[in-house]
């Protein structure tokens, strides 16, 4: 087999692989069946999230020229579609390995995803493309200090979770795994900037969190509210 011919079945090769895992990263078997305006419900506890439609979306260099800051935001609901891109934007598994949209340092992804949404705070499951129910009711002012916080569909709290560093046999310096795993953060928080300048959603990324009052709420220690982010439909 000559070079060009093996490029050329890398992909094939791929496809056949991921298939084998379960996951296929075809953009046509990725893209959802679902209706586009489909609301998001939930099923004992668990909202089952949508595939990405793949083939969707503005060329990168436009996103690009699109991405901002945007505070003027609405409280219009999301659609499932929307909701499932956000988070497989953010740190979702896109190859047949468990790999994800960000990169993470070792491969250790320290970073949990919650996503308040009005009716609770849910806990992104990455492997399963779920949410899962955390606690019940409207938790958005636990999870910001400014007003648009409070109005809007989804705020994401990033979460650290050192479970995977526990075991980690190589010795680093604790500032040096910290920085690392706040550029994961600044990674996701990117991912998410990136697709919402493509869908035309607005979206911040927030240090303004109240970390002892939304550490209470998923019961998790408050140095490990990292950050937050909301996204919103634009006013
Ligand atoms: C680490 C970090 C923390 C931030 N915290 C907040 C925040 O709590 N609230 C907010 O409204 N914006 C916050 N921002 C958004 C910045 O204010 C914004 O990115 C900056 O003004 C530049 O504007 P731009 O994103 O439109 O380029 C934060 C940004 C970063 C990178």
């Amino acid at each position: 087999m000559n070079r060009r011919t093996f490029l050329k079945s890398v992909p094939a090769l791929a496809m056949l692989a991921s298939a084998k895992a379960g996951f296929s990263a075809d953009a046509n078997t990725m893209t959802s069946a679902a209706p586009q305006g489909q609301p998001v419900t939930e099923t004992e506890g668990v909202i089952k999230l949508i595939q990405p439609d793949l083939k969707k979306g503005i060329p990168t260099m436009e996103a690009l020229s699109k991405r901002r800051t945007d505070r003027n935001l609405s409280d219009k609901k999301l659609t499932l579609q929307q909701l499932s891109e956000v988070l497989w934007s953010a740190d979702g598994v896109n190859r047949s390995d468990g790999k994800r949209t960000a990169p993470a340092a070792r491969a250790k992804y320290a970073v949990d995803i919650y996503a308040v949404l009005p009716e609770g705070v849910y806990f992104y499951d990455v492997a399963k493309h779920e949410l899962k129910l955390v606690v019940k009711g409207d938790f958005r002012r636990d999870s910001g200090m400014q007003e648009f916080v409070y109005i809007a569909p989804l705020n994401l709290v990033y979460v650290l979770n050192l479970k995977n560093w526990q075991d980690e046999s190589r010795p680093m310096p604790q500032s040096k795994r910290d920085r690392w795993i706040a550029v994961e953060l600044g990674c996701i928080s990117q991912n998410v900037h990136m697709y919402c300048a493509s869908e035309g959603l607005g979206t911040v990324i927030r240090g303004m969190i109240d970390e002892n009052k939304f550490s209470e709420v998923i019961k998790v220690k408050p140095e490990q509210i990292l950050m937050a982010q909301t996204v919103a439909c634009l006013k």
